[in-house]
């Protein structure tokens, strides 16, 4: 199956979703997110993961919406902890509505993803949730320790890496997995799949943090810089506090502690101090590291090779991607 046609139907069955009527107060921030867009990147890893053991995709189809579901929740609630203005080219909900209604819609969304995977044939339900469940808290492991490393000054590399494993990383893993699961893949396939996606997930969330600083404004749907104002531990930043020397280092340190700051000054000077260090390229290379690692593990896979060469293309797609 192609991925345009895969992309299509999850589009339609999106937009067949209910989310809730009353209190409107409630229901309607969830339209609002849930209605502007996105790559809509981890029901299509749904859907292909599946596609490389069956046909008929549609069989899990609510199993991908669940996780779509479950994204968009976790972007609202982090959209609150990173005090985020923009999200898809449109203000966040805390900032068109306010804090609360930004963590009460994300709950019920939470919810609604578990209603979701509720479509799933008993024989693999039990499974299915375990796994959620472990990646959901996973998710909540790594989002803490993002917050935890604003305040900490020598993050080591590892840390992060394990960082954005956990808040990342794993439910790509999971997306992935949950497609070889529904269409009856064996164990060996279904953590092939599982190791494919936390690789390339590590790999994707290395490219977000490099975005956060290079991307085009426009085509980004967020606030460039935002990871420097927030002294965010990226690997951009982890690196070019290991690297920079002298004066240039004297200038990054007095940055970070800085309390008050014009925004706009702080991300320009900071990412001059990355240009001057080559951090872009050392970023990139270790991306391309750990998409590496995960075509290999897809490689290994026993399945479909027309399906395996659409994921593998996909892939490429994502390391290319300016958004
Ligand atoms: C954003 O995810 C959160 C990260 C893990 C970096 P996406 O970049 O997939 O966001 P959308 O869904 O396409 O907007
Ligand atoms: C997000 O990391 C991870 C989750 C949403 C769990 P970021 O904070 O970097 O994601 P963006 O850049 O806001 O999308
Ligand atoms: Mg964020
Ligand atoms: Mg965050
Ligand atoms: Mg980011």
């Amino acid at each position: 199956m192609d991925i345009k046609t895969l992309q299509t139907d999850i589009h339609t069955a999106l937009a067949g979703l209910q989310y809730g009527e009353h209190p409107v107060e409630l229901y309607e921030p969830i339209r609002y997110i849930m209605s502007l867009g996105g790559k809509r990147m981890r029901p299509l890893l749904v859907l292909l993961g599946y596609s490389l053991f069956d046909d008929n995709h549609q069989k899990a189809m609510n199993a991908a919406l669940s996780v779509e579901v479950f994204h968009n929740f976790t972007l609202v609630h982090d959209d609150i902890m990173d005090e985020a203005p923009l999200r898809r080219g449109k203000p966040t909900i805390h900032q068109k509505w306010n804090t609360n209604t930004g963590i009460l819609s994300g709950d019920v969304m939470l919810v609604q993803a578990y209603e979701l995977l509720l479509d799933i044939d008993s024989a693999h339900l039990k499974r299915v949730i375990g796994k959620f469940n472990r990646c959901a808290a996973e998710v909540c492991e790594g989002q803490q320790l993002d917050m935890n490393f604003e305040h900490i000054d020598a993050v080591p590399e590892a840390d992060y890496l394990n960082m954005i494993r956990l808040k990342t990383a794993v439910l790509l893993g999971y997306s992935l997995e949950l497609g070889g699961i529904v269409a009856n893949a064996n164990k060996v396939a279904a953590d092939l799949l599982n190791g494919f996606g936390v690789n390339i997930g590590v790999g994707f969330q290395l490219m977000d943090d490099l975005l956060d600083v290079y991307a085009d404004a426009a085509k980004f749907g967020k606030q460039v810089g935002g990871d420097i104002i927030a002294n965010k531990k990226t690997f951009l930043l982890i690196n070019a506090l290991k690297l920079a020397e002298g004066k240039t280092k004297q200038a990054l340190e007095r940055w970070l502690s800085l309390t008050e700051f014009d925004k706009a000054e702080k991300v320009q000077a900071v990412t001059e101090i990355y240009n001057h260090l080559g951090i872009k390229a050392l970023t990139e290379a270790k991306m391309n590291e750990y998409f590496d690692m995960g075509l290999q593990q897809l490689d290994a896979i026993e399945a479909n090779e027309t399906a395996k060469a659409a994921l593998r293309a996909f892939t490429v797609q994502l390391m290319n991607r300016d958004r």
